[in-house]
């Protein structure tokens, strides 16, 4: 049985034997193997049931650590990562020939972040290694928000998750690369792309798996939710077009008083874009269990995490 536990020796222990742990950071949990361990990495792809093409995010804890890594790091990298790190943002950055293969699915680039989460801080700098870590789901399932997600997802299948209570951002880390010079965003993230361009200027979008054979994970159906889900600019007349069925609604920040409903929740009810997003997942993974027959959310205003929301909510109903 998959113990949950604070104990970060422990997670020590079973990293430095091959084997993988559950992490938490404040973006979501991570299953996470020693980069230099073909067998807890190729373990990694196995439980999560992930096709091999798709690169892992190689999780650090000090600039040192990245060095190690990488043999290019652009000003204008450096820049994001002096003003992000630890925080919700990974870079992709050329990598060094010892990252293995099986990391970057091959590729001459290597995904890196230093995540802002006490525990798996105090857990990299006990190891000195760097942790790969993808999101603790299945294959095309909700990354999980809390130790019991992952639990429910991998009872049995891996020996422990490292508690670190529920991820605070809620949503995945914002990607970004860098082509010919010029930032590009890869995945939308727990970071809004108003605050990177405060940084480092105008940025360029490529986030549809149409535009981005640079970002093999960002396939169009993605993060979703076992119950057929919807995303709608107006969830009245949603409603009515959908009689006799039990609908759960996810609402921005005004509730639904729809007698027609089975179920509502709201994400912000100050209309906080922060706290929305960092309610999605955990709110998907509540309604996924109460049986119902359609899931709807309304469509959050298309700025700052507004638009990571959407993004997320719109790969959910493909
Ligand atoms: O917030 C996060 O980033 C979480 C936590 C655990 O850190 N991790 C996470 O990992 O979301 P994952 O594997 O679920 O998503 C990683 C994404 C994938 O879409 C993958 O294709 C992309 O990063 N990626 C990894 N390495 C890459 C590379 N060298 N070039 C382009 N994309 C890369
Ligand atoms: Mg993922």
């Amino acid at each position: 049985m998959t113990r949950i536990s604070k104990n970060i020796s422990e997670a020590v222990t079973i990293l430095k034997s091959n084997d993988v742990v559950a992490i938490p950071t404040e973006t979501v949990y991570g299953l996470a193997g020693n980069i230099y361990s073909q067998k807890a990495i190729k373990k990694i792809f196995e439980v999560k049931q992930r096709p091999f093409f798709n690169p892992l995010i190689v999780h650090v804890h000090s600039m040192a650590q990245v060095d190690e890594l990488v043999s290019e790091f652009p000003p204008e990298a450096k820049k994001l990562a002096t003003t992000f790190w630890p925080g919700s943002l990974t870079l992709i950055l050329p990598k060094k020939d010892t990252v293995p293969d099986i990391i970057t699915a091959g590729k001459n680039s290597v995904a890196i972040r230093m995540p802002n989460h006490p525990t798996t801080l105090s857990l990299l700098k006990a190891l000195n290694t760097p942790l790969a870590a993808p999101s603790a789901n299945p294959f095309n399932r909700i990354s999980p928000t809390t130790a019991q997600h992952v639990k429910e997802y991998f009872n049995n299948c891996i020996p422990l998750v490292l508690d670190g209570g529920p991820c605070k951002n809620g949503i995945e880390s914002t990607i970004i690369g860098f082509e010919n010079n010029t930032a590009v965003v890869y995945r939308f993230g727990a970071i809004s792309i108003e605050d990177i361009e405060a940084v480092i200027g105008k940025v360029q979008i490529k986030t549809t798996s149409k535009t981005t054979p640079n970002a093999p994970g960002m396939l169009a159906k993605h993060y979703a939710p076992k119950t057929k889900t919807y995303l709608s600019n107006n969830l009245e007349d949603f409603i009515q077009s959908h009689p006799n069925k039990r609908i759960g609604v996810i609402c921005f920040k005004n509730p639904l008083s729809n007698q027609h409903v089975a179920h509502t929740e709201v994400l912000s009810a100050t209309g906080n874009l922060k706290e929305a997003a960092a309610k999605l997942y955990q709110t998907l993974h509540k309604l996924d269990t109460l049986n119902l027959d359609i899931i709807v959310a309304e469509r959050l205003p298309d700025v700052g995490l507004g638009k990571s929301v959407n993004d997320r909510l719109e790969r959910a109903t493909k």
